[in-house]
């Protein structure tokens, strides 16, 4: 049985879809074509795909998720290996190296922790997440995820739609916009010595955004709950928008009428805008955002993949930008 079936999926994974042998063997000639002729850099990328591997390792606790019946929610695209969305991270609480959060993010305390939902709710109140773990069914949402920085993950998220929450808390008519406040802690959070960002991070979205059902909070991936480094105990994951919107280590989401100002609009206004959706057409002044690389998966040397309007999510949120000037709105 494939471990991941044992952990409660039930759906074919991408590892079956392409027959595992035939896999293997691909990844076994690529490595040694990248030994004998192409070099080093090939070679060290080949040895990289061959170590990382396709499951958790099983050192976390197991949140499995059924599978989502929610439109979009899952892709059929290989996933990518569990070694490299476990290390190649941001997380500038602990420090802005890529490798830096899977080092220092030990030190996260995931337990006790709470949730504060605040603002214009009818509702508000602060969850144990241990309480909120269970608010709903744990689903399993496989998506595409792409980085302003020009690379992308497929990841196989445990948790739930962040409307589950939403719908029992009562917005008042005045919640316009949700706010989601992160951890800032200087005892166990390196990185908030650097004045990098301004702490807490802080991320928002739109009200209807924020209802869109593949909005979703996570609790876990791979089946097992989030290592601590990709933003344990809740983060937020929205696949039609850079990675950046996806803030980690949630500890208080504010109902406001204003729109708030978000981490990176703070740090760098002409960079970074209040929307943040993935757009082919829309380049970041240092980065091109027509094409990207899939971590794990695509070489120094393999030609690029064309990023798709809305990180390919664009069936199901494309109406909640009708009409919008997305060159203006970024
Ligand atoms: N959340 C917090 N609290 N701090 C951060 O630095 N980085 C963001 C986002 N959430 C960040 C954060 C960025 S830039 C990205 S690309 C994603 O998290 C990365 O998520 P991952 O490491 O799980 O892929």
């Amino acid at each position: 049985m494939h471990p991941l079936r044992d952990r409660g999926f039930t759906h074919p994974i991408p590892s079956e879809v392409t027959p595992r042998a035939a896999y293997e063997q691909r990844r076994q000639w690529l490595k040694l074509l990248a030994a004998g002729a192409a070099g080093t850099a090939l070679a060290t990328w080949a040895e990289r795909d061959a170590r990382a591997s396709t499951t958790a390792p099983g050192k976390l606790a197991a949140l499995p998720g059924a599978r989502s019946t929610v439109a979009g929610a899952v892709t059929m695209e290989r996933l990518t290996p569990y070694q490299d969305v476990s290390t190649y991270n941001n997380f500038y609480e602990f420090g802005t190296d890529k490798s830096d959060p899977a080092k220092y993010a030990k030190s996260l305390k995931t337990r006790p922790w709470t949730v504060q939902v605040e603002g214009e709710v009818r509702k508000p109140g602060t969850y144990d997440i241990d309480a909120l773990l269970k608010l709903a069914p744990m689903e399993e949402r496989i998506y595409r995820m792409r980085c302003v920085e020009g690379w992308s993950m497929v990841i196989p998220w445990v948790g739930w739609s962040i409307a589950e929450l939403i719908k029992r808390v009562e917005p008042t008519g005045n919640a316009k916009f949700v706010q989601f406040v992160t951890l800032a802690d200087r005892a166990q959070m390196p990185g908030l010595r650097s004045s990098v960002l301004e702490w807490p991070y802080v991320e928002a979205l739109r009200m209807d955004e924020a209802m869109h059902p593949l909005a979703i909070l996570a609790f876990g991936l791979y089946g097992e709950v989030l290592p601590n480094q990709n933003g344990a105990p809740v983060r937020l994951v929205v696949p039609w928008k850079y990675g950046f919107k996806s803030g980690k280590s949630i500890v208080r989401i504010r109902f406001v009428e204003k729109q708030p100002k978000t981490s990176w609009e703070l740090s760098a206004p002409q960079e970074y805008g209040f929307y943040s959706n993935v757009n082919p057409t829309v380049d970041h002044p240092r980065w091109s955002q027509a094409t990207e690389r899939r971590i794990g998966e695509d070489g120094l040397f393999a030609k690029k993949r064309p990023t798709l309007m809305f990180n390919g999510y664009e069936a199901q949120v494309g109406q909640l930008y009708a009409g919008m000037d997305l060159r203006k709105l970024y």
